[in-house]
């Protein structure tokens, strides 16, 4: 394949709703040059809720599709309920084609973190995953982790984004069992386990019970998709590039939905 061949394949950017634009806003910060291609599937949301063998099938099911259809240079999972599910069953599946996955920052918390008490906010699909386990088994031994999972947060994320407002309260009392005080020692690092939770990070920071460093990796897995991606050489923004092409599986966004991805300059497509 040329480099110009690599150019015309969109970087495709997945989430079951609107989660994985906190990725693609770092991912277009260091390629400003390349397309996407964002998929919403918000027939789907919430993917937390979900049961395992259904949720696998579906979105073997759907990448199949948008692979045939979209041809992409590479794919972000931008969705740890996703990633933690299905990221090796994509590879399995489409070898040949590279999946940039999102999962907790445990290891980087566990660097980090110094009182040791380190605490996991993610969907209750991503908090039950054996994956997330074996990711503090391996990297976190040595720290308290405290799996918090949460039915509300991603759906109070999607409304805040689209409506400008969020209930406080609601966010105060989904956050606060991430908060441990014991032995004169105090959590201090809360990794955002769902992409959709760095859209809330200004309110969580303001009813947080005391500040902690909330760990968001959209910049890392941006970097990882950016490894992955054949080089143009020019690092600039094209000026002929229009708005790059969103796909809701519902098939019908709403008004506000529609105005939120121009904001970031997508243009939904059907
Ligand atoms: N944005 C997704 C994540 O990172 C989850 C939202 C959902 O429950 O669908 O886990």
């Amino acid at each position: 394949m040329t480099e110009s061949d690599a150019e015309q394949q969109p970087i495709l950017m997945f989430d079951s709703g609107i989660g994985g634009l906190t990725v693609l806003r770092e991912a277009r910060v260091l390629m400003p040059d390349r397309r996407f291609v964002y998929v919403a599937d918000d027939a789907a949301f919430p993917y937390g809720n979900w049961e395992e063998p259904a949720l696998r099938a579906h979105i073997l099911d759907l990448f199949g599709r948008l692979l045939d259809r979209f041809r992409p240079e590479i794919s972000v999972i931008a969705c740890n309920t996703a990633s933690t599910l299905v990221i090796e069953a994509l590879r399995e599946r489409f070898p040949g084609h590279p999946f940039v996955g999102t999962v907790p920052a445990i290891k980087p918390a566990a660097e980090r973190t110094r009182s040791g008490l380190v605490s996991v906010l993610a969907t209750p699909g991503t908090v039950k995953r054996q994956y997330t386990r074996d990711l503090i088994t391996q990297w976190a031994s040595r720290c308290h982790v405290r799996l918090v999972g949460s039915v509300t947060l991603a759906g109070l994320a999607e409304t805040y984004v689209r409506e400008g407002f969020v209930d406080e309260e609601a966010v105060r009392g989904e956050i606060a069992p991430c908060f441990v005080d014991q032995d004169g020692r105090r959590t201090d690092i809360v990794v955002l386990a769902c992409t959709h939770y760095p859209f809330l990070v200004n309110r969580m920071r303001k009813t947080a019970p005391w500040p902690v460093d909330w760990i968001d990796p959209a910049e890392a897995i941006a970097r990882r998709a950016l490894s992955l991606v054949k080089v143009s050489g020019a690092n600039t923004p094209n000026a002929c590039h229009g708005a790059d092409p969103v796909i809701f599986t519902s098939g019908r966004p709403d008004f506000t939905t529609a105005r939120l991805m121009q904001g970031f300059g997508l243009s939904p497509m059907s």
